[in-house]
């Protein structure tokens, strides 16, 4: 379960400080698929950062399940979301450098999961999101929705405790996007906490609950 207790973010610049969280509650419970919506620039990237453990709040206090994730170190913040942390980021991250392959392996590098199984998991993954053609391209020869189906990917093939989606599905058409809802829905239901930034109506009503970020607060819809 993920609780936050009055969670601030202040941006500090030289000139001025962006108050742009100024006390966000919520709890959000294992099984849970939840939709964060709100204008642009309203803190749904900010939200979903401090989640993931990228970013820090100001002020409050994070939980998830007992862990206070607001009291690490940035060495244990970095472990704890390496192995309870999967992140789709607004612009996906991935390396063009690289191919489709590569990037969705990373996670299992990084943990050493030997080759053979990696494979394995890839070749899964890769099959379910429909890019198993593309593997061996170059992500930066590929369409925004195809990035974004190997961003989704890397961030899956970690099996997280959380995902963390901010826009998953804006690049996508809406059969593409309809899969990938279906698919986070059988997600959930694995004991995970999904959570998803979004602009979009259909996909907020395929999620179990909407909280809306407005004035640096979250409201239930
Ligand atoms: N590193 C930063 N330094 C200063 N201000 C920032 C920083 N990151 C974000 N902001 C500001 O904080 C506010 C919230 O940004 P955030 O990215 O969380 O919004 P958002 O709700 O995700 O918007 P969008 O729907 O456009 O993605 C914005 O006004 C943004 O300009
Ligand atoms: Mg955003």
């Amino acid at each position: 379960m993920i609780r936050l207790n009055n969670i601030c973010k202040t941006y500090e610049s030289k000139k001025v400080a962006k108050e742009v969280l100024k006390g966000v509650n919520c709890t959000i419970r294992r099984g849970e698929l939840v939709a964060i919506m709100g204008k642009s620039g309203a803190g749904k990237s900010t939200l979903l950062n401090i989640i993931g453990g990228l970013l820090e709040a100001t002020s409050g206090q994070y939980f998830l399940d007992d862990l206070d994730v607001t009291a690490m170190t940035r060495g244990t913040r970095d472990r704890f979301r390496e192995q309870q942390i999967g992140l789709i980021v607004q612009d996906y991250a991935l390396i063009g450098s690289l191919t489709a392959y590569d990037n969705i392996a990373m996670p299992l590098e990084f943990r050493n999961v030997p080759i053979n199984l990696a494979r394995k998991l890839i070749k899964e993954i890769a099959l379910e999101l429909e890019i198993a053609h593309l593997l061996s391209q170059k992500v930066h020869s590929l369409s925004g929705g195809e990035c974004q189906r190997v961003a989704i990917a890397r961030a899956l093939i970690k099996q997280p405790t959380v995902l963390l989606a901010d826009e998953p599905t804006g690049a996508l058409d809406e059969q593409t996007e309809q899969k990938i809802l279906e698919l986070l829905q059988r997600l959930k239901q694995d004991n995970r906490i999904i959570v998803l930034a979004t602009h979009s109506r259909d996909v907020a009503n395929c999620c179990d609950r909407v909280l809306r970020i407005s004035e640096g607060v979250l409201v239930s819809n």
